[in-house]
């Protein structure tokens, strides 16, 4: 990585949006389907700056061998999730700088619950990142994740909302910086609708237990973080130097939460929890 590459990781963190109190409520109502129990394993997947990684431990602390193990490819986000764990003393907390789809290599016992909260859909090779889950999990293992990132994730009344502030972004970005995103890069990325990911699941070698859609409402703060956060940027505007991506994304959703006179957007969350076979 280099060291431009490396600032931008630290200055657009997920951190901001992780703490917001909407997002806690869709991932713990997660991890309570997940049925994690006193004394598990639980492997963290994507743990970011470790929001999840907390309300795991909050389940299975407390009791001998009880362990959480963080697994992310950023060493920014390990490094704040270290630090937010940090006073938890009554449960074993390891993380581990890897990519997914390779987790299985660096994670040598059978776990009991893989959690992967909103992260799924950066995984390319998705038959690939589910083989890597079932070999890390022992068998009736649980896997649960959740994204607010697949085909169905926005309520019909909402796609106005999301055309008006990127048609904002897209002239604010030609007009002040006559720059436009790389739409090659956008093209490429295919959101997953529920049916697909459970076809997904089943081919693999899981059993659903729960497949629902859980509502949350993101705040205007809430995308406004969001769209400080380097993997959004990227993804919403391909192509264009984060900082000024960043800066025309905040002032085009504020612009268009002014005008709706709106406080927050609901968003569907796809949440899952499956065994394996
Ligand atoms: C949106 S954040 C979610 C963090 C956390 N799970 C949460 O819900 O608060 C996504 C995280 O996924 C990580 N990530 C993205 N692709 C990854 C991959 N292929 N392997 C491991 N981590 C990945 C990023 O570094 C980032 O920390």
């Amino acid at each position: 990585m280099s060291i431009k590459e490396m600032k931008a990781e630290e200055e657009f963190t997920f951190k901001a949006f992780s703490e917001h109190d909407f997002y806690k409520e869709v991932n713990q109502a997660l991890v309570n389907r997940a049925h994690l129990e006193r004394g598990w394993t639980v492997v963290d997947v994507a743990c970011g700056s470790g929001a999840i990684t907390e309300l795991i431990l909050e389940k299975i602390r407390g009791a001998r061998d009880a362990m959480v193990i963080g697994v992310d490819m950023s060493a920014t986000a390990l490094r704040d999730a270290r630090t937010k764990v940090a006073g938890y003393t009554d449960a074993m907390v390891e993380f581990v700088q890897a990519r997914a789809e390779e987790m299985s290599e660096r994670i040598r016992q059978a776990v009991d619950a893989v959690v992967f909260c909103n992260g799924i859909h950066y995984i390319e090779d998705k038959c690939r990142l589910l083989s890597e889950v079932r070999q890390t999990l022992r068998p009736g293992g649980v896997f649960a994740f959740n994204t607010g990132f697949f085909d169905g994730a926005l309520p019909d009344e909402t796609k106005a909302y999301y055309k008006r502030w990127m048609l904002k972004a897209l002239r604010t970005l030609k007009r002040e910086h006559d720059l436009r995103p790389e739409h090659s890069k956008v093209e490429s990325r295919r959101t997953l609708t529920a049916d697909e990911y459970c076809q997904l699941l089943t081919g693999e070698g899981f059993e659903i237990e729960t497949a629902e859609i859980y509502p949350g409402q993101v705040t205007e703060q809430g995308w406004i973080d969001l769209s400080r956060f380097s993997d959004f940027i990227e993804g919403t505007l391909p192509g264009v130097p984060l900082k000024t991506a960043s800066e025309v994304l905040v002032q085009s959703l504020k612009e268009t939460f002014a005008e709706l006179e709106m406080n927050a957007w609901p968003r569907n969350w796809l949440t899952v929890v499956a065994a394996r076979r």
